[in-house]
């Protein structure tokens, strides 16, 4: 009866006043290591677009704050006082916080905030996280890289790696040495000094193999490629493997070379589709600082923006959904009392299960403990970065081989291969 009473009075008053009771206010903190002007385009143009929505049930803003990666002080200070204001958070958005992230971690799991992140990190096995993070789950990852390796079919090689954070998204590939039909396989292992030159180490390194697999920061990519350039390691018989997710960002045309050099990417910045959302982002962007028209490449566009990109608009798709049957109201947290968000496990367990729409990364699925099961691994050559030779999908871990007429990827082993079993078959 009262319940009824109750719906009455509110029809009424929507009628009158829109938005009756049902409104509500989110925000979403989002912590950077290093604020770029790229990385808050996909955070204004989804906010813009979720707030435009007349009779919205939730208005979203963002509260952005920047840490400092070497001062751990600072990170809690940052984060406590973030999730301390006023209305509160109803999550935090950790972006590059590969370093600050533990700190920020066992904040929002100690104040029940869903923490979502977009940086490589070690494989989630807590039992009870509050963790969601959209870069590949570690061990798929390394699986797919060496999905990579069996499909370029090097079986003899060198890898060359800048950390210890390197040296685990090459474990999968190292299982390589222990044999292959029956034929053990030489693989070379080295580490990277602090650099910038590195020419000791690619010498000691030359006549060990031709085919060499580069794991180490995006900027540090050409200049070692230059150095082996210059020690004739970048002929037409080399062969490379970049396995940073940004390696199409460089410019390899002033290698000059003919080695043939692969990479591997999240994203593809060549699609229609990306490249629609993308002029989106600086439409709605140059609307705000009139007639300064920036612009922004497809291809220069970093594999982190558009995982932020598909991270915020997902807890934003959340929060909407849980407000249209229960409440989304957020509360300040105090790290010194230990106090805890009414909401913010049940958002947590709402959008670690919601499977997330429309993303720039393909399919989105996350394990039990927040991690990112779900993912593809897209194979490109530089010479021809439109063509995708291969994708690794995780969720059924295998390779699909795109052998376009024009796309010779692999074509002439599997030629070779073709010429043994006529030769074979005649007799
Ligand atoms: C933390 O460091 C960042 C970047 O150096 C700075 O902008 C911010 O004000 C600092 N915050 C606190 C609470 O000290
Ligand atoms: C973790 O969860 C599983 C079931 O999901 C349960 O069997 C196990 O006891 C839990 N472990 C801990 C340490 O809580
Ligand atoms: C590498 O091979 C070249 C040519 O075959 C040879 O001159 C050179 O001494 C070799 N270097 C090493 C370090 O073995
Ligand atoms: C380099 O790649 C091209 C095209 O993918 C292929 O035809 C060629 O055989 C490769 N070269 C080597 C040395 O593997
Ligand atoms: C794996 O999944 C992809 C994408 O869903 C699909 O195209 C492919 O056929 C699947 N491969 C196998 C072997 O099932
Ligand atoms: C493939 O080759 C044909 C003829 O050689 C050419 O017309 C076409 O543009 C090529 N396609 C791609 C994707 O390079």
């Amino acid at each position: 009866m009262w319940t009824r009473l109750w719906l009455f009075l509110c029809l009424i008053s929507v009628l009158v006043v829109p938005h009756c009771g049902f409104r509500a206010d989110a925000t979403i903190g989002v912590i950077f290591n290093e604020i770029s002007w790229q990385s808050l385009l996909p955070l204004r143009n989804a906010l813009k677009k979720q707030n435009m929505v007349d009779q919205a049930l939730v208005r979203f803003s963002t509260d952005i704050q920047q840490v400092s990666a070497s001062d751990s002080f600072n990170v809690s200070k940052t984060v406590c006082d973030l999730i301390g204001r006023r209305n509160g958070v109803a999550a935090i958005i950790s972006v590059q916080g590969s370093e600050t992230s533990p700190i920020q971690e066992s904040i929002c799991f100690n104040s029940e905030l869903p923490f979502i992140s977009m940086s490589w990190g070690p494989t989630q096995v807590n039992n009870i996280s509050m963790s969601l993070n959209f870069y590949p789950e570690a061990k798929l990852f390394a699986k797919g890289l060496l999905e990579v390796v069996k499909a370029l079919r090097w079986n003899s090689f060198v890898i060359l790696y800048e950390t210890e954070e390197g040296l685990i998204r090459m474990q999968e590939i190292l299982k390589l040495q222990e044999f292959h039909r029956g034929k053990r396989n030489s693989i070379l292992v080295k580490q990277l000094g602090p650099g910038p030159d590195h020419r000791t180490l690619l010498k000691e390194i030359r006549n060990a193999s031709e085919y060499f697999i580069l794991d180490c920061k995006t900027e540090n990519i050409i200049p070692i490629l230059l150095q082996a350039k210059d020690l004739r390691m970048l002929e037409l018989h080399n062969n490379y493997f970049l396995t940073s997710l940004d390696a199409h960002t460089l410019d390899y045309s002033i290698l000059k070379t003919t080695a043939n050099i692969t990479t591997i990417r999240l994203f593809d910045p060549n699609r229609q589709e990306f490249q629609n959302v993308l002029k989106r982002w600086l439409l709605s962007d140059n609307e705000n600082e009139n007639e300064n028209t920036i612009d922004l490449p497809p291809n220069a566009v970093l594999t982190e923006t558009v995982l932020l990109y598909d991270a915020f608009t997902h807890v934003m798709e959340c929060i909407k959904s849980l407000a249209a049957t229960s409440s989304v109201e957020t509360n300040p947290i105090s790290c010194e009392e230990k106090s805890k968000s009414k909401n913010g496990f049940a958002l947590y367990n709402f959008c670690r299960v919601k499977k997330p729409e429309k993303t720039l990364t393909g399919a989105v699925k996350f394990d039990e403990f927040g991690n990112r099961v779900h993912f593809k691994i897209d194979v490109v050559d530089v010479d021809t970065p439109t063509a995708t030779l291969g994708s690794w999908h995780s969720h059924n871990e295998s390779m699909m081989l795109y052998r376009g007429e024009n796309e010779t990827f692999d074509a002439s082993v599997a030629n070779l291969q073709k010429i043994k079993v006529i030769v074979s078959s005649r007799y």
